[in-house]
């Protein structure tokens, strides 16, 4: 059964008074969105005929996702993440901004307030046996003049594909540091290498994955925030080449400039070199900035993060 009601006067007044336009008070914008997204869904239920049997097992998902606390994880998982990611590059483009290293996803497990210190960080806390992986790079402008006093904050998970914080089983910030960079733009961590990670089996979001005929895993990544006044603030990850999701993750995140190799070394007096017992694995990530005097654009954008006030 096909039936047309969306260009109904009952159909355009009820949306009218959904989103309060015939009301003065209330927030403008918030307004124009609601009465947006309605018509939007309004219109796909006609299009689509969404039965109501559909629509309520809808509604009910929305309750189950906001119980399990996975918002969060199906945005990134449809792509939302990745679009608005998609929607800055245009715009650094079309602000003469682009350039530098890339962007990507800075996902929900960000957590504020990690210890910084001054050119190294030993990330993990020891407790687990992982494979002792240590990144070095340097941060430079777009004409690789280094760049000192640059905080490079780092977070990933540990070798079940978990976060300190959200699994409270780990200790405070365990793999999340914040590093400034040296007199020669330098920073160095030692870590473990962290694990990839799939959305929790039972959750929402692999339940609406299911349904798409869609896994829900991430490749082992390692996210970073850059940021130095009189630079565009970035935010972005790092993949190790060979993880089997590397270029299938479901949260859209991997960019080719993003996949780095980890290299195994293997000898000793290298690995003496930085203190280390053989075998470690080896990571390099240099990191571009690009140069802007305009403060927006200095900082990360405002959202939800853990501990962030
Ligand atoms: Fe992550």
């Amino acid at each position: 059964m096909t039936v047309k009601t969306m260009d109904t006067q009952q159909v355009v007044e009820l949306l009218e008074k959904v989103a309060g336009l015939n009301q003065t008070g209330g927030n403008d914008r918030v307004k124009t969105i609601i009465h947006r997204l309605m018509h939007d869904i309004f219109q796909m239920v006609e299009d689509l005929d969404v039965t109501p049997e559909e629509f309520w097992s809808a509604v009910y998902y929305i309750n189950e996702l906001g119980k399990n606390g996975e918002a969060a994880l199906l945005a990134p998982g449809l792509g939302m993440d990745k679009y608005l990611d998609i929607r800055m590059d245009a715009e650094d483009e079309q602000a003469g901004l682009a350039g530098g290293t890339p962007r990507t996803i800075e996902g929900p497990l960000y957590v504020a307030g990690a210890p910084v210190s001054d050119g190294f960080a030993r990330m993990d806390d020891g407790t687990q046996e992982g494979d002792t992986m240590l990144i070095t790079g340097v941060v430079t402008d777009q004409d690789g003049k280094p760049l000192p006093n640059t905080l490079v904050e780092i977070w990933h998970a540990d070798l079940k594909g978990a976060y300190s914080y959200f699994d409270q089983s780990q200790s405070e910030y365990n793999l999340r540091r914040g590093i400034k960079t040296d007199a020669e733009g330098r920073y160095t961590a030692q870590s473990i290498i962290p694990s990839g990670y799939g959305c929790p089996p039972e959750g929402s979001t692999q339940a609406l994955l299911n349904l798409l005929g869609r896994h829900g895993n991430r490749p082992a990544h390692i996210h970073y925030f850059v940021s130095k006044p009189g630079y565009k603030h970035l935010t972005t990850q790092i993949n190790l080449a060979g993880d089997k999701y590397t270029f299938d993750d479901f949260a859209f995140a991997t960019r080719e400039e993003l996949v780095v190799d980890a290299v195994r070394v293997k000898d000793a007096a290298r690995a003496e070199q930085y203190g280390l017992n053989t075998p470690f694995t080896r990571v390099e990530f240099n990191i571009q900035l690009v140069s802007t005097d305009k403060a927006d654009r200095q900082s990360r954008h405002e959202r939800q993060r853990a501990l962030e006030s």
